[in-house]
């Protein structure tokens, strides 16, 4: 329930994701590598984008002006405060972790003799490692709560289609690089 677009991506981030972690895990290129981190970081951070912009401001701003016992199992307005400010966290933390890799990676390519690859790919390893292991629970709340609290807050069907539209125009925006290569269908 909630917000099939955003879980939708979820799996389409998920499968990307998957693919770079076996290409590190059998030890690819590093070329390879590093597109592939780098479609992942950008991939991910559309989505990213498109809850700071249209999910998160529309669930605050719905609760706030909910009154208490309005909305029944509605959460209140601290709780959804709570929960983005997780969420954000998370999202700081994902956006770092994979930029200090492609930053890593980009090293790497342009200076092969100078960095020790073996030990700075283990490095990526680890960081993706941990990402995708906190980006499990992450989806996990977002899908299990946060997504479905649309529903319970906002106001009527015209606010929850707005916010779909909304939604579906973010993750459309693509970086021009994604035209030619994994597009969500
Ligand atoms: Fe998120
Ligand atoms: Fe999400």
């Amino acid at each position: 329930m909630g917000q099939p677009l955003l879980k939708e991506d979820h799996e389409t981030v998920g499968k990307l994701l998957d693919e770079l972690r076996a290409k590190l895990r059998r030890e690819a290129d590093v070329k390879t590598i590093y597109e592939m981190l780098d479609t992942v970081w950008a991939r991910l951070a559309v989505h990213i984008r498109a809850e700071h912009l249209c999910l998160f401001p529309a669930l605050l701003e719905a609760s706030r002006a909910l009154f208490d016992g309005q909305g029944e199992h509605a959460p209140s307005h601290a709780e959804v405060i709570n929960a983005v400010e997780r969420l954000r966290g998370d999202h700081d933390l994902f956006m770092r972790e994979l930029g200090v890799g492609v930053n890593t990676l980009r090293g790497l390519l342009s200076d092969p003799q100078g960095h020790d690859a073996k030990a700075e790919l283990e490095g990526v390893r680890r960081a993706v490692e941990s990402v995708a292991a906190r980006l499990e629970e992450h989806n996990a709340l977002e899908e299990e709560q946060v997504y479905s609290w649309a529903q319970q807050l906002l106001p009527d069907e015209e606010a929850q289609a707005r916010l779909a539209a909304d939604l579906e125009r973010e993750l459309a925006n693509l970086p021009p690089r994604f035209n030619d290569r994994n597009s969500p269908a």
